[in-house]
C-alpha cells in the first residue's frame, strides 16, 4: 500500500508505515495527513496486519512537526478547524484496535511528538530529539501536546517541555517516560521489529480487548475503570483464543492464536 507521502508494507503480521517526506524532515502537510487517514483505515481493516509500526523516512527525522509553511494564511477559524482535524486523525490512530509502536528515528517535534504519543508506546534511536517547540513560533501544541503529554510525564515536566520548547535528547525522553527504550540508531528497527514480532504472536483479539480496557479506563475514575476491566475480562472469555491459551498451558505446548 503506497500513498503519495506514506508507504505501508505488511509482512508476518506486522505493518510498517513510513512517513516519506525526508527532504522536509517528514513534516505533516495536508497531503501527508490525508495519506495517514487512508493508511490508518487500510491497516485497521487488514487482518494480516496485527501490529502497526510507525516511523519516518531518512536518517534524520521521525516527524519534525506539522508543516509550518501551511500556517501562514490560516484565519483563527481555519486554525480551529485544522486542530480539530489533527485531533480526529490522531484519535483514529489511538483507537486502532491493535498495538501501535512508534520507532522514533530522529526529530519528533510538535506534531511528531504528538503523533508518537498517540501510539501505544515508543522506542527511540539514541539520535532522537523530542519536544514541543510550538512556543518558539508563538503558537501552542494543537494535537495533544498540552494534554496527552501531561498525562504521560506529569504536569510539571509537561509544562517545562511546552514552555521552553527545548528538544529533549532521547535519554532524557526515556527518563521522563516519553519513550520506553533508547537503542543505538542503527539497531532501532531491529529492536522495534523484535517486540512487534512478539506482539504479532499474541492473540489479536486479546490485545484489542486489553487496549480497549486500558484506554477507556485511563479516561475514567477508578471505580468506573475497574468496572470496565471486569466487563472486558468477561468479554475475553467469549474469544476462541482463550480456549486455546488455557488448553495450551495445560497441555504444556505453545498456543496458536487465531485472533478470534
Ligand atoms: N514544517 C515545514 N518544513 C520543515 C519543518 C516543519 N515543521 N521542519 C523542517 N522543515 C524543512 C525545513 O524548512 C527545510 O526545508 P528546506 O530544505 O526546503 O529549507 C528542511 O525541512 C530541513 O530542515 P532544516 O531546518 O534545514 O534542518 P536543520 O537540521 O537545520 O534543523 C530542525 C532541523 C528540526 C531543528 C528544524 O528544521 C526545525 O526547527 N523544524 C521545525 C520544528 C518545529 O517547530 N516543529 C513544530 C511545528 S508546529
Amino acid at each position: 500500500m503506497d500513498y503519495e507521502f506514506v508507504k505501508v508494507a505488511v509482512a508476518d503480521g506486522i505493518a510498517v508505515l513510513t512517513i516519506n517526506r525526508p527532504d522536509k524532515l517528514n513534516a505533516l502537510n495536508h497531503q501527508v495527513l490525508r495519506d495517514l487517514v487512508a493508511a490508518f483505515d487500510a491497516v485497521r481493516a487488514d487482518d494480516a496486519a496485527r501490529v502497526l509500526v510507525i516511523t519516518g523516512a531518512g536518517d534524520r527525522a521521525f516527524v519534525a512537526g506539522a508543516d509550518i509553511s501551511e500556517f501562514k494564511p490560516l484565519s483563527a477559524m481555519e486554525a480551529w478547524r485544522y486542530t480539530q482535524d489533527l485531533h480526529r486523525i490522531f484519535r483514529r490512530l489511538e483507537e486502532m484496535p491493535k498495538p501501535v509502536i512508534a520507532a522514533v528515528n530522529g526529530f519528533a517535534l510538535g506534531g511528531g511528538c504528538e503523533l508518537m504519543m498517540a501510539c501505544d508506546f515508543a522506542y527511540a534511536s539514541d539520535k532522537a530529539r523530542i519536544g514541543q517547540p510550538e512556543v518558539l513560533l508563538g503558537i501552542i501544541p494543537g494535537a495533544g501536546g498540552t494534554q496527552r503529554l501531561q498525562r504521560l510525564v506529569g504536569k510539571a515536566r509537561a509544562k517545562e517541555i511546552n514552555f521552553t520548547g527545548d528538544h529533549l535528547p532521547a535519554e532524557e525522553a526515556f527518563r521522563v517516560g516519553l519513550v520506553n527504550k533508547v537503542v543505538p540508531h542503527e539497531k532501532l528497527m531491529d529492536e522495534v521489529m523484535a517486540v512487534a514480532r512478539k506482539l504479532a504472536e499474541r492473540s489479536a483479539a486479546t490485545l484489542a480487548i486489553i487496549k480497549a480496557a486500558m484506554d477507556a479506563g485511563a479516561n475514567a475514575d477508578l471505580e468506573t475503570a475497574k468496572a470496565i476491566e471486569q466487563q472486558c475480562w468477561g468479554l475475553a472469555f467469549a474469544t476462541e483464543d482463550r480456549h486455546e491459551g488455557v488448553a495450551a498451558f495445560l497441555e504444556k505446548r505453545k498456543p496458536v492464536f487465531r485472533g478470534r
